[in-house]
């Protein structure tokens, strides 16, 4: 157990190493564990499946609010397609309203959770326990999806990666509601030159002193 910390909050970019180091977490403090990400990226997923227009945000806004935890098993997911149709569907605040209610109430169940995503620290659990700020350059980030790619057997132009994730980014930071960013009392950490094991040992420090 995290001592008092019922909460880990792991916020940042995409491609950060933050999924990596949120699952390592809640394994290690015996804690639930939801990629929020996955939540836009269904919603994402359904747009481009039934051909829905941005424009209509009633209905979008019905899908995310049915939204049920199969829906986060299909294996598609984290395609590059439907990452960007999650990225514009995660700028409207009707859809942000729609799925707050799903990540609170995940949290909320005993023991603890870990949450990733954007904006945990900001906006979903402003009182978390403990917050990261996992982010690395959007090279170090472009070239670690790359390898991601191409270790699923998908064929990919690392230029057009990095223009993707810059494209995403711009996205995400620069939207009106819960843009990207650090929360004031995050522990920023900055993993383009380190191992996942060094992320790891500076997050748990962090949480330690954090519990007690
Ligand atoms: O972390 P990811 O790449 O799976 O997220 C996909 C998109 O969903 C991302 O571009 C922004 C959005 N997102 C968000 O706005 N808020 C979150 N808590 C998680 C993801």
């Amino acid at each position: 157990m995290a001592g008092g910390v019922r909460i880990i909050a792991v916020d940042g970019p995409a491609a950060a190493g933050k999924g990596t180091i949120a699952r390592r977490l809640a394994d290690h403090y015996g804690y639930r564990f939801l990629d929020t990400g996955l939540l836009y990226r269904a919603v994402g997923a359904r747009v481009l499946d039934e051909g829905l227009k941005l424009a209509d945000e009633a209905a979008i806004a019905r899908m995310a609010a049915g939204l049920n935890p199969v829906d986060l098993e299909r294996p598609d997911l984290r395609s590059e397609p439907i990452g960007q149709m999650a990225s514009k569907v995660a700028a409207m605040p009707v859809v942000r309203a729609a799925l707050l209610d799903f990540q609170r109430r995940f949290g909320r169940e005993p023991p603890g959770a870990v949450l990733d995503g954007r904006d945990i620290g900001t906006v979903i659990f402003p009182d978390a326990g403990a917050k990261l700020f996992i982010t690395a350059s959007p090279e170090a980030r472009a070239r670690r999806r790359l390898k991601e790619l191409r270790e699923k057997g998908i064929r990919a132009i690392e230029e057009r990666v990095l223009a993707e994730m810059k494209e995403r980014d711009a996205r995400d930071g620069g939207r009106e509601v819960a843009p990207l960013k650090p929360a004031d009392d995050a522990l920023v950490i900055d993993s383009t030159d380190l191992t996942p094991d060094e992320v790891f040992h500076r997050a748990v420090s962090f949480i330690d002193s954090k519990g007690g």
